[in-house]
């Protein structure tokens, strides 16, 4: 994955592998020679043929979720070697519903983190604060302490394979995205925090921006500055938004 500026779709427990292809096919002709990386997170039944199906275009294929240990008897796991070899090339780690509905907790994410590096899998790490945090002002602290136990024991000159997604919990699918200037705010403090981790380098960490976004508010959310990409869930599972809203960030910054 490069550093162009980034939409990653996520599908969550939606589409069959049949329902994917379809998908892509649509897509693939008509997201052709976008400026953005257009990534899009399948489930575990989906990957195989999604990366077939993406395989002579740009659109990056990935998983969800991914087991943390590498292999071994634990059944109904699936581990990084796998989703490699079926084709993913990232993976979602410590997505909101998994930390809060499958109890996931954040040594397993870290350890999930080192592992999808070692099976070169780019780990996008999902962070956010709930609404009780983000009214008692606490969201700089939940934000750290979600950073701090997923990467204090990252080498630093692994900081340029990982990507963050901030994810506030109560705009994942409300329809209550944060508005442009909350979220700035939110990506840089990320932005601090990476770079008391690893100095300079922070800078080529891409921060992506998720929950409720939608064509309308796509466009004044990739503006911000620390803002380099974006996590759709909801309006990614429909060709045509999904593609609007890859046409109203097309053309923004690199970093
Ligand atoms: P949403 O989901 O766009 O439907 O709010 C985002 C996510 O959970 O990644």
């Amino acid at each position: 994955m490069d550093y162009g500026f980034t939409v990653i779709g996520n599908w969550k427990m939606h589409k069959t592998a049949r329902e994917a292809v379809a998908f892509l096919e649509t897509l693939i002709p008509q997201g052709k020679g976008s400026l953005v990386n257009i990534c899009i997170a399948v489930p575990y039944t989906s990957i195989a043929v999604a990366a077939a199906a993406a395989k002579n275009s740009s659109i990056v294929i990935g998983a969800e979720n991914m087991q943390e240990e590498g292999g071994g008897a634990f059944t109904g796991e699936v581990s990084g070697v796998m989703l490699r070899e079926a084709g993913a090339s990232f993976v979602l780690l410590g997505h909101s519903e998994r930390r809060n509905l499958f109890g996931e907790t954040e040594a397993q994410i870290e350890k999930k983190l080192q592992r999808a590096l070692v099976c070169d899998l780019t780990p996008i790490l999902c962070i956010g604060e709930s609404l009780e945090e983000r009214e008692a002002e606490e969201t700089e602290k939940t934000l750290r302490k979600q950073l701090d136990s997923a990467l204090r024991n990252l080498p630093p000159e692994m900081c340029g394979k990982i990507f963050i997604a901030y994810e506030p919990l109560w705009a994942i699918g409300t329809g209550l995205c944060a508005d442009a200037e909350t979220a700035q705010r939110a990506h840089a403090w990320i932005r601090k925090c990476l770079e008391r981790y690893f100095g300079k380098e922070a800078a080529l960490i891409p921060i992506l921006y998720g929950g409720s976004v939608k064509p309308e508010n796509a466009a004044q959310l990739a503006l911000q500055q620390d803002i380099n990409g974006l996590l759709v869930g909801g309006a990614s599972l429909d060709a045509s938004s999904f593609l609007s809203i890859i046409n109203q960030v097309s053309g923004k910054k690199k970093i």
